[in-house]
């Protein structure tokens, strides 16, 4: 009870800290956000400097429910059709902006589309209820760094920038979402995340990726995800002197070895990767080499963050 009560007070201080334009560390069920008042471009502007992030790159509104959703954007049945299924949860769609100030012009990088998602974390909806309003959240990190998925990551961090840090665990999923954009009545996946390619296929047809989506979703273009140590991708073993996150059955059992999921399970993985990242480069290794993982299911986010991280991808 007591506890509860201490929930319920630091909740309320954390929305009351985003209604005078400060930043607050929120969990969520993928990543931990840096989370300010959409409506604010004082508090946004915030969140750009405390991450280095560069202003081309929009952030992510959320909301508590569809309801909220439908008063920023525009929803197309479609639209709807994933949010039914998806939310709360780990889908953000970009849908076209339907009150510009709700989510201001400096957190949608001056685009006239809006991204926008209803997390699955009890203490990120109740924040978000106790605010009442849209909140842009990004990962908590740095720009380029791996995102946290712990509270004192998060800390580490961007904490010196906020006014409030609420502790919700450790993040379940551990990806960042899927982020679809619904704009010219097609559906095109712009972010693979935690809601897979084929858990969508359910709903919806997904375009073939356009060249030009990498505009549409400006955030991609940067490396991303990147410990300090450099990273070496499909390693079947670790040279001398690195660290290795290994993926499935494994007789390496000493030295500087993680795994992400001994019993070969991407969703243990997934959940496992961004902490094992920070784990490993702590040791500060000669480099970080990573085994092989599947690219069906989780595993398309989980390579897509691996090649960022190792800088394969522009
Ligand atoms: O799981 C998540 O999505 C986490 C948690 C905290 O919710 N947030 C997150 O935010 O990953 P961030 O800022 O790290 O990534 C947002 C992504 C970027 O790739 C950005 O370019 C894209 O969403 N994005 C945001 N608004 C967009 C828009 N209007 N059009 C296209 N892409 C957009
Ligand atoms: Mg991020």
């Amino acid at each position: 009870m007591t506890q509860e009560r201490s929930l319920g007070a630091q909740i309320e201080a954390a929305a009351a800290a985003l209604r005078r334009g400060e930043l607050v560390l929120m969990p969520t069920e993928t990543v931990y956000g840096l989370a300010a008042d959409a409506a604010d471009p004082r508090a946004v502007a915030r969140i750009f400097e405390a991450k280095g992030r560069p202003r081309f790159n929009p952030l992510i509104a959320h909301v508590p429910d569809l309801a909220l959703a439908e008063t920023l954007a525009r929803f197309s049945p479609l639209a709807r059709e994933l949010a039914a299924r998806f939310w709360p949860g780990p889908l953000t769609l970009v849908l076209p902006v339907r009150e510009p100030d709700m989510v201001c012009d400096l957190a949608r990088a001056g685009l006239d589309t809006v991204a926008v998602r209803v997390p699955a974390h009890p203490v990120a909806l109740s924040l978000l209820r106790a605010f009442a309003g849209p909140v842009v959240a990004p990962s908590a990190n740095r720009s380029g760094r791996p995102s946290p998925t712990t509270l004192p990551a998060a800390l580490e961090e961007t904490g010196q920038a906020c006014a409030a840090a609420l502790e919700g665990g450790p993040c379940q999923v551990g990806l960042e979402s899927t982020v679809v954009a619904l704009l010219d009545g097609q559906a095109r996946l712009l972010r693979p995340g935690a809601i897979t390619r084929e858990a969508l296929a359910q709903v919806v047809d997904l375009a073939e990726a356009g060249a030009d989506d990498a505009h549409r979703s400006p955030g991609r273009l940067t490396r991303h995800y990147a410990p300090e140590s450099p990273v070496r991708l499909e390693a079947d073993a670790p040279a001398d002197g690195e660290a290795y996150l290994a993926f499935g059955p494994c007789g390496l059992e000493s030295g500087l070895v993680w795994n992400l999921s001994a019993r070969g399970d991407l969703g243990e993985a997934a959940a496992n990767l961004f902490a094992f990242l920070r784990q490993a480069d702590a040791a500060r290794p000669r480099a970080i080499a990573v085994a092989p993982i599947p690219t069906h299911g989780l595993g398309e986010a989980i390579n897509d963050r691996l090649r960022r991280a190792a800088g394969y991808v522009g």
